[in-house]
């Protein structure tokens, strides 16, 4: 028995990194971005609102989230845009930022959500153990993984309630719903010193590797992203110190890789980790720095293959919710038909 579900969970083919793609759907979409007032954010929100897109913050920071949508208002001729205060880490402030996104969207829904804000290391540091001359130590506090991945858990499981509910508004339109979630290279490798960051962004990687076999169900695609060391205000002098000399990666690479996700419709389930520029062969072999003619990329996809062979748990649950999906759609159908046959009625009856 086969046990590749790539097809049954409408994972889509390998990305072919380094060609074009056109950005023209984004031209009249909602994207909601997580602390988009800074960072690869706000590089997400200046590249879409220039595409066309209306681009909804939630940030912490209302200074600068407001400087930046005032500047995409001027730049784009666009008054759509816009801040909300949102801290991520507060169920309710979510669920009010998403109620008002959707009220302020010129098209009424949200059709891309971005799992974005995060911070680095903050709060107790589990390799340096405090208080070891007393009788207990202090209560930890855990505010980096509060950020970066219950406030994910949150912006994920709002955006499963508010994009399915993105319509279909005739049978050749299909809607898209974009869940991009943030990782980082913390969530494939050890980041040593920085126990709660990894804790977090392993925890975004496995929310990625396992709703993306099932988001099918709701049109929900899930896509994820994951930057090396990259120079944002996220990095704090200390970090650039350690990093000297090895290299970080470039702002505008991960900009093009999530625009690639946000404007090619077709990618679902994928996942491209984005660092330093390096040239290959033809083979993919790593070339010197100063090879001539070489290929220069800096994304790379990861988790690719996990579909082509599950356990047979897996298996038979993306297989029920097929034939789940299945009878929905009969029913659907059906409830279609029930419907035009009595619509004569229904509107004699109303006048
Ligand atoms: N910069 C890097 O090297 C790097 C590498 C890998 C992954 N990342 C990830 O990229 C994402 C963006 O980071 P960045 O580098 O652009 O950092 P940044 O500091 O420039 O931006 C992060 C934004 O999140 C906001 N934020 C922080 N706490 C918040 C909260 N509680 N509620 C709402 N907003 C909040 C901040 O105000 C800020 O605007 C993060 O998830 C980060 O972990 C960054």
């Amino acid at each position: 028995m086969s046990k590749n579900i790539v097809g049954l969970a409408r994972q889509s083919p390998r990305i072919e990194i380094g060609t074009p793609f056109d950005t023209s759907s984004l031209e009249g979409k909602t994207i909601l971005i997580t602390g988009g007032a800074s960072g690869f954010g706000a590089g997400f929100a200046k590249r879409w609102a220039e595409s066309g897109a209306t681009i909804i913050i939630g940030d912490i920071d209302s200074t600068q989230g407001k400087a930046l949508v005032d500047e995409l208002r001027k730049e784009t001729s666009n008054a759509s845009h816009q801040f909300l205060y949102c801290d991520v880490t507060i169920w309710q402030s979510q669920v009010d930022f998403f109620r008002k996104a959707v009220e302020l969207s010129p098209n009424g829904r949200l059709d891309q959500v971005v799992a974005n804000a995060g911070i680095e290391e903050a709060g107790t540091k589990l390799n340096e153990p405090q208080n070891l001359d007393q009788e207990e130590p202090p209560e930890p506090q855990f505010k980096t993984v509060d950020v970066n991945l219950k406030g994910v858990l949150y912006t994920t499981h709002l955006a499963l309630f508010w994009l399915p509910r993105n319509p279909s508004t005739s049978p050749d339109f299909k809607p898209d719903r974009h869940l991009l979630l943030i990782g980082s290279v913390a969530s494939l490798i050890p980041f040593a010193g920085h126990i709660q960051y990894s804790i977090a962004k392993h925890g975004v990687l496995g929310i990625f590797r396992s709703l993306r076999a099932t988001a099918f169900q709701h049109g929900v695609r899930v896509n994820l992203l994951l930057p090396y060391f990259m120079d944002t205000p996220m990095i704090h002098p200390v970090g650039r110190a350690f990093l000297a000399g090895i290299g970080m990666g470039k702002h505008e690479d991960v900009v093009e890789a999530a625009t690639r996700f946000a404007a090619d419709t077709s990618i679902r389930g994928r996942a491209l980790a984005v660092g330093p520029r390096v040239k290959l062969d033809d083979n993919g072999n790593l070339l010197p720095p100063d090879a001539q003619q070489a290929k220069e990329i800096s994304s790379f996809e990861v988790y690719a293959h996990d579909f082509e062979e599950v356990e047979a748990f897996t298996l038979r649950y993306v297989k029920i919710l097929n034939a789940v999906e299945a009878g929905r759609g009969y029913i659907g159908w059906a409830g279609d038909i029930v419907k035009a046959i009595c619509s004569p009625f229904v509107s004699w009856f109303k006048s």
